[in-house]
């Protein structure tokens, strides 16, 4: 452990990740489909990300925003480098990456922008109390008025049971002086032995085991972030509403579209109680739902000043906001995965959306008119859904569409590296598109102009991974030649079945 790390684990460095509720896109389509106003987030704009880790989502929105300017701040040096590294190779001229503390980036504010956007992912429960003050000091004096904030962290009372889990896997790391490399194994094996002697604790905590199980498919990174650190803390939702409050924010919505639709939240019966409770505060309902459906993870976006859009001034916003396919129409389906679990969208709505868009982009007028009732209020819901399940997304005129190329040339560099990154910069999206392995292979594919037909693709792939030393494997048995061909081909099959096209028509090579 370092000493500028302030309690943070910075032995093993965060997974890199891109997570698309960053992005303004997303963000400003969020707050329209509410029925707020967001500021201007489509030409030039600037936004800062706090807690960065390695910057993929910096960059990958650096690289589709190119009008805009990006700033990434982390106090992990080695994240820095890397971010940096990653803005360098794909030539991005609007970002900057700082290796600043939130303390260090107060001082500095004056070197700064005042930012549209501030977005926090997977800090505020990870850092200390101190650490959080200084991030509403950060937000106080760097955010324009309409600025939005988006925040995410884990919540209660979907951790309420997992509390004293996390409580005893930091006390085994503490105890045993480990690096979070081993630890993970032995807190894991603690509470199975704990378990097995009919610990009242795990008997009484019925969320626990499912989560135990989970863990195990996780990496020691993630472990180490989530259970290791000094700091953990999930927050009930009005802790975190209030915390906002002192830098003058209010809570616009929920960037996780279906949490803040009542009827796609709770159950019907807990909706009428909760409308019934709350009435018209919001900030209860959004907390009397957290209790409804147990949520244990909440992405919120906050606004500096709210102004609310009637319902004839959200239809003139979104009437002319072009959408298109994030996925090809064979592969789309209207299964929404919410906080209740998954809910089945309805084939009379939802099928005549895709099926628009499955002949071009389209405007949300154009969508409105396809759907059997003409009633804006269902548009926007039905639209949502398909956007929250990521089968379509909000698409733009593109100012540059080169350096989001360049930035999947970068990308695709490092999958060739074995560094998967799991996403590709989409421009005509400004957002990103996470891939899968197989994906990301079918990309490069198409990058060598190996694409020719899915089999010639197959025996790429099969020689780029066999010649970087990796290997496949299937229930234990790793596959070689024609069998690793054919398994390839297999997983490589969506790509080739309409992916490569719709990432082709988002901009992306
Ligand atoms: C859980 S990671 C999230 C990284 C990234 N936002 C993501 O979601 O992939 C939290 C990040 O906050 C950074 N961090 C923690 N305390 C900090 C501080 N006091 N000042 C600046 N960065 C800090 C860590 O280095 C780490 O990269």
């Amino acid at each position: 452990m370092t000493t500028w790390s302030e309690g943070y684990t910075t032995d093993l460095q965060y997974t890199s990740s891109f997570y698309s509720e960053l992005a303004p896109a997303h963000l400003a389509f969020a707050a329209r489909s509410a029925g707020w106003r967001p500021p201007a987030l489509a030409g030039a704009f600037d936004y800062c990300e706090l807690g960065c880790g390695q910057g993929v989502s910096v960059n990958v929105l650096a690289a589709t925003n190119p009008r805009a300017r990006f700033w990434g701040m982390d106090f992990n040096p080695a994240q820095i480098a890397n971010a940096r590294k990653m803005a360098a190779d794909a030539r991005l001229t609007n970002v900057e990456f700082r290796d600043w503390s939130f303390a260090q980036a107060i001082e500095r504010a004056a070197e700064l922008p005042q930012f549209d956007v501030i977005t926090l992912h997977g800090v505020l429960t990870w850092v200390s109390e101190e650490n959080v003050r200084q991030i509403l000091t950060f937000i106080e004096r760097t955010l324009k008025p309409g600025g939005l904030v988006y925040v995410s962290y884990n919540a209660l009372p979907g951790w309420s049971q997992a509390l004293s889990f996390r409580h005893m896997a930091r006390q085994v790391f503490l105890r045993h002086g480990e690096n979070p490399e081993a630890a993970p194994a032995r807190i894991l094996d603690l509470a199975d032995r704990l378990r097995e002697g009919g610990a009242v604790y795990f008997a009484t905590s019925p969320t626990l085991g499912p989560k135990l199980d989970n863990l195990r498919t996780q990496s020691s990174a993630y472990f180490a972030h989530e259970y290791l650190n000094r700091n953990w803390r999930p927050f009930h939702f009005t802790e975190v509403a209030e915390l906002m409050g002192e830098a003058r924010l209010d809570f616009l919505t929920s960037a996780s579209l279906m949490d803040s639709m009542p009827e796609a939240a709770t159950s019907p019966a807990a909706a009428a109680v909760v409308a019934q409770e709350a009435g018209e505060d919001r900030v209860w309902a959004e907390q009397l739902r957290d209790f409804a459906n147990n949520k244990a993870f909440r992405r919120d976006i906050y606004s500096r000043g709210l102004n609310r859009l009637n319902p004839v001034e959200q239809f003139l916003d979104l009437k002319d906001q072009q959408f298109a396919l994030a996925v090809p129409r064979g592969q789309a389906d209207i299964l929404f995965a919410g906080p209740m679990g998954q809910i089945a969208g309805s084939a009379e709505v939802h099928h005549p959306l895709l099926d628009r868009l499955a002949a071009g982009p389209a405007t949300f007028g154009e969508l409105q008119a396809a759907l059997p009732q003409q009633n804006v209020a269902l548009g926007i819901q039905a639209v949502s859904l398909l956007v929250h399940a990521k089968q379509i997304l909000p698409v733009f005129e593109q100012a540059d569409p080169e350096p989001g190329k360049r930035l999947n040339g970068v990308l695709l560099d490092a999958y060739r590296r074995a560094r998967n990154y799991n996403v590709l910069a989409m421009p005509a999206a400004r957002t990103g598109l996470v891939a899968s392995g197989a994906d990301m292979l079918a990309a490069c594919a198409v990058a060598d102009g190996r694409d020719g037909d899915l089999q010639e693709a197959a025996a790429y792939g099969y020689a780029l991974l066999s010649a970087s030393g990796r290997t496949l494997n299937q229930d234990g048995k790793q596959l070689i030649d024609d069998e690793a061909r054919a398994y390839l081909a297999d997983e490589m099959a969506p790509a080739f079945d309409g992916r490569i096209e719709v990432w082709r028509n988002l901009g992306a090579f």
